[in-house]
């Protein structure tokens, strides 16, 4: 085996453990400032930077979590301790990952559809991450659904980034996470979803083989198949298990190691009982776990809320939530341990 295809190899079968998943800490400034200003704290380099120590200073989050996307920002920060953030997440057997996609652009001769954009430069700067101890990347891809989208332009074309990102990744031995992700956002039934989900997967993987990328070295996350947050009829944990797995079933090869989920406006609650639900359907060909940001975040955030004294706090309730999804991933979570205490430490 080539150096390349031995570091893939490592990283890959890192991040597909049984029962472990990745914590998504890549929010953009812009992004990460709005959900501060929700639990009115302030957004500065020094926030941001305590506020992601907190949650990876956990004790025991790695027995839970096998990597964390990192912004760039973070990348080239130091903990309290003076350690740079990548360096001190290997001392626990947590890999690094950057978020390496430069946001959203108007794509042109859409009616208000968005293409990824970031692919040039990228070889020069995952050269730069991986220097600093980036082993996997993430880009993310967006579909709106709505009565004429996504078009089949947006289709066609996010998938033939995405698949090029991924390609350039591998080529530099960092593993690519592949994430389309369909919005939550509308009145859209399930079933209207899973009509959507199912060619949006089926063109990222058929660009994916046209660009000779290896299926065993990417780590694909996917929005799961539900109903609109608008949606008057909301479809339940067994509707949702089940539809999600049948489009994976039906588009995404064997090959690829692990399915990690994105939480997409789900309630932390809702992600971690849907996640559930797939692993107890049993007969999966790819480990399926979680890759959330505000499904992991969302409680210890707001109990955070930008004090020091608040961190044990805040850390149990991380902690919590990844216990839970990793319970998940494996199909051994219940309802009932949402009122249990629960933490990692422990
Ligand atoms: P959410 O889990 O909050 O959807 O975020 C995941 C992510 O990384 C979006 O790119």
């Amino acid at each position: 085996m080539s150096t390349i295809s031995n570091e893939l190899q490592s990283t890959i079968t890192k991040l597909s453990t049984k029962g472990k998943g990745i914590l998504a800490a890549d929010e953009s400034t812009p992004t990460v400032t709005k959900r501060f200003q929700a639990v009115n704290v302030e957004s500065t380099d020094d926030t941001r930077r305590a506020y992601r120590e907190m949650l990876m200073s956990t004790p025991g989050f790695n027995q839970s979590i096998a990597g964390v996307i990192l912004y760039e920002e973070t990348l080239n920060q130091k903990n309290s301790q003076g350690v740079p953030f990548p360096e001190m997440l290997m001392k626990m057997g947590v890999l690094p990952g950057i978020k390496v996609d430069k946001g959203l652009v108007h794509l042109a001769n859409t009616v208000d559809e968005n293409i990824t954009q970031g692919l040039d430069g990228l070889p020069e700067r995952l050269d730069d991450y991986k220097k600093k101890g980036a082993c996997f990347a993430k880009w993310r891809a967006v579909y709106t659904i709505g009565a004429h989208t996504p078009s089949d332009l947006a289709i066609e074309t996010n998938a033939e980034v995405l698949a090029r990102y991924a390609a350039i990744c591998q080529e530099k031995g960092i593993v690519p996470i592949v994430e389309p992700e369909v919005l939550i956002d509308g009145d859209h039934t399930i079933e209207r979803c899973e009509a959507v989900t199912e060619p949006v997967l089926h063109a990222v993987f058929n660009a994916l083989y046209r660009h000779k990328v290896k299926l065993e070295y990417i780590v694909l996350k996917p929005s799961m198949v539900i109903s609109g947050k608008a949606c008057p009829q909301k479809a339940s944990v067994a509707q949702v298990a089940e539809a999600t797995v049948r489009v994976l079933r039906r588009t995404v090869p064997a090959a690829v190691p692990t399915i990690n989920f994105l939480s997409g406006g789900q309630t932390s609650e809702q992600a971690t009982a849907h996640l559930n639900a797939m692993n107890q359907l049993g007969h999966l060909p790819w480990n399926l776990s979680f890759s959330y940001a505000r499904a992991l975040q969302d409680h210890s955030m707001k109990t955070w809320q930008g004090q020091a004294k608040n961190v044990p706090a805040a850390q149990k309730a991380f902690s919590k939530r990844a216990m839970l999804n990793s319970l998940a991933a494996m199909g051994k979570y219940s309802e009932a341990m949402e009122k249990e205490e629960i933490s990692l430490a422990s």
